[in-house]
């Protein structure tokens, strides 16, 4: 067994949400994992303290600057195990957003242990109900203070957990509504699209403030360069089922190299579908559409899991797909992905990692 990590116990531990009412992101739990950087140390101090308000500095060149990354995975309960849904990919995915925002690399084995062990003490907050896990937040923010601007010679990075139910509000599987965004872009070539970088999701906030006034849940945005190709949802990767194939953007350097994404790839593979990785174009897939090819929509995400898209609106053009009901795709994926981690199905990827009991 690993060495335990030094453990601060708070006073009062806090009265836990009725879980009939959880949404996404709202509530905290007692502990949070704290892991500190400086240019002298290196990564130290990994501690594991009370959730709470943290001292920033008013000149912290996060905030100036935005040297900040982030994850997000999710733990789920089965019976009396608690397990995390392929944790590793997350933390190779921080470093290599941590290296494009020229901060330093985290060691991923001392993270995710650091992470079992903060969730080992947590265990009774993960919820059970249907839809329902503990969504896990870990991040990096640069802390020096100072206003030239420059990499950060000090860093913070805290895992913050969140009992949480469907993303978008109400049933996981109820169809969105999708405008495609042709006026700003979220990404180009050469830029941090491909990293999840806190930056790129304030980048997305007009567009999608606009589009939800409108009645939208979310945007769809094209590429940055001639705005033709599809490339993500503010939240999610896309995916098409067009004659029968699972169609998804090729990974082009703006796009975020979703974990989701890759899970249902390789799922949708297993249960025996052709998978494509390719350019699709916004023009196209109308076309399809009226040709009567374009059978399915779904979105990829932690949070939103596999969301099934109703409607698509470009320009003055709104497309219904499938009725407006979840496709037979789209449900077999979702039965599939989430069975497996809710323990209904069996693992035979092996993506399934169970949290001990210290
Ligand atoms: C996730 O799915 O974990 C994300 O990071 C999306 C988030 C911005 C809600």
């Amino acid at each position: 067994m690993s060495d335990k990590i030094q453990f601060q116990q708070r006073e009062q531990l806090k009265e836990k949400p009725d879980q009939s009412s959880l949404t996404f992101g709202k509530v905290f739990t007692d502990y949070m994992l704290s892991f500190e950087y400086s240019i002298d140390k290196g990564w130290h101090d990994l501690k594991i303290i009370p959730y709470g308000p943290i001292e920033l500095s008013p000149a912290a060149q996060c905030i100036h600057y935005g040297q900040s990354v982030f994850e997000g995975l999710k733990a789920y309960k089965h019976d009396d195990e608690v397990v995390l849904f392929r944790p590793e990919e997350n933390f190779k995915r921080i470093n290599m957003s941590l290296s494009r925002l020229k901060m330093p690399e985290v060691d991923e084995a001392l993270l995710l242990e650091g992470l079992k062990q903060l969730i080992d003490i947590e265990r009774d907050w993960v919820p059970q109900g249907e839809g329902q896990s503990l969504y896990i937040r870990p991040y990096v923010f640069a802390t020096q203070e100072g206003l030239g601007v420059h990499p950060s010679h000090e860093y913070r990075l805290l895992i913050i957990l969140s009992p949480s139910g469907s993303y978008y509000g109400g049933d996981s599987l109820r169809p969105t509504k999708i405008y495609v965004e042709d006026e700003y872009v979220r990404a180009v070539r050469g830029g941090v699209g491909y990293a999840k970088v806190a930056g790129n999701y304030a980048a997305s906030l007009l567009a999608q403030s606009n589009a939800n006034s409108e009645g939208f849940d979310q945007v769809l945005w094209l590429d940055g360069v001639e705005q033709k190709y599809v490339e993500e949802v503010g939240s999610m990767n896309i995916f098409f089922v067009i004659d029968g194939k699972v169609v998804t953007p090729e990974l082009n350097g703006s796009i975020l190299p979703g974990i989701t994404r890759k899970t249902v790839l390789e799922l949708a593979k297993t249960l025996g579908y052709e998978v494509d990785e390719r350019r699709v174009a916004i023009d196209e897939l109308y076309q399809y559409h009226k040709e009567g090819r374009l059978q399915e929509v779904f979105g990829t995400g932690t949070a939103a899991v596999i969301s099934p898209v109703g409607e698509l609106q470009f320009k003055d053009e709104k497309i219904v797909i499938n009725d407006n009901q979840t496709g037979p795709i789209t449900q077999k994926l979702y039965d599939n992905y989430t069975g497996i981690q809710s323990g209904k199905l069996e693992d035979p990827h092996g993506w399934r990692v169970v949290v001990p009991k210290y």
